[in-house]
């Protein structure tokens, strides 16, 4: 059993991040920018073995960081938290959202789409860091979270 909470200490979240392979930077307050982050805990020892946040990047609403303890993969975890941020995203009125995908497969299988970079906005660091190309090769995703505006979307080209 487990739990999934809004997190109010940024710092132990950002640690989980880092530790599970994100690039999150460790040891800061949290930035400005980060609207929502939620941590996921096993309820049997109070661990730590998911996590989520939402940024907003250039006014866009960008799930910044995902992911799940090596130990409790592969069991639908990430999709519930990704579930869980859509719906969010819909409350504060958002009908799309943006991610740099590490592991595009993951993503492609919740309904979300890769984007040429030069069609998205400016919303990641990733090709100018050391590790692209080589370690890591992330792609731009984008999720319509509003079914009707998917639609309209498409039948208009846009996507
Ligand atoms: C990516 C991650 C969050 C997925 O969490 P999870 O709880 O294991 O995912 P789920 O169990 O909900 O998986 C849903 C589906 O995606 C697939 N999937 C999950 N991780 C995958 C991966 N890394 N590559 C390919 N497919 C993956 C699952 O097999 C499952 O497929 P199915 O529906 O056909 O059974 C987790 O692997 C993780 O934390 N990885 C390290 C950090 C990371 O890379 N985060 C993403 C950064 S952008």
């Amino acid at each position: 059993m487990y739990i999934i909470n809004e997190s109010s200490d940024y710092e132990k979240l950002s640690r989980f991040f880092f530790d599970n392979g994100l690039e999150t930077e460790t040891g800061i307050e949290r930035p400005d920018n980060v609207i929502k982050c939620w941590e996921c805990i096993d309820s049997k020892n109070s661990k730590i073995i998911g996590g989520a946040s939402l940024e907003n990047r250039n006014g866009e609403f960008v799930v910044a960081d995902m992911a799940v303890d090596i130990g409790y993969r592969k069991e639908k975890l990430g999709t519930k938290l990704m579930n869980m941020l859509e719906e969010e995203i819909m409350k504060m009125g958002g009908d799309e959202a943006w991610l740099v995908g590490k592991t595009p497969v993951f993503y492609l299988k919740l309904g979300w789409e890769i984007v040429a970079r030069n069609q998205a906005p400016e919303i990641s660091k990733c090709f100018i860091c050391s590790k692209f190309g080589n370690e890591c090769n992330p792609e731009i995703m984008h999720k319509v979270i509003t079914e009707n505006k998917q639609t309209e979307r498409n039948r208009r080209g846009q996507l």
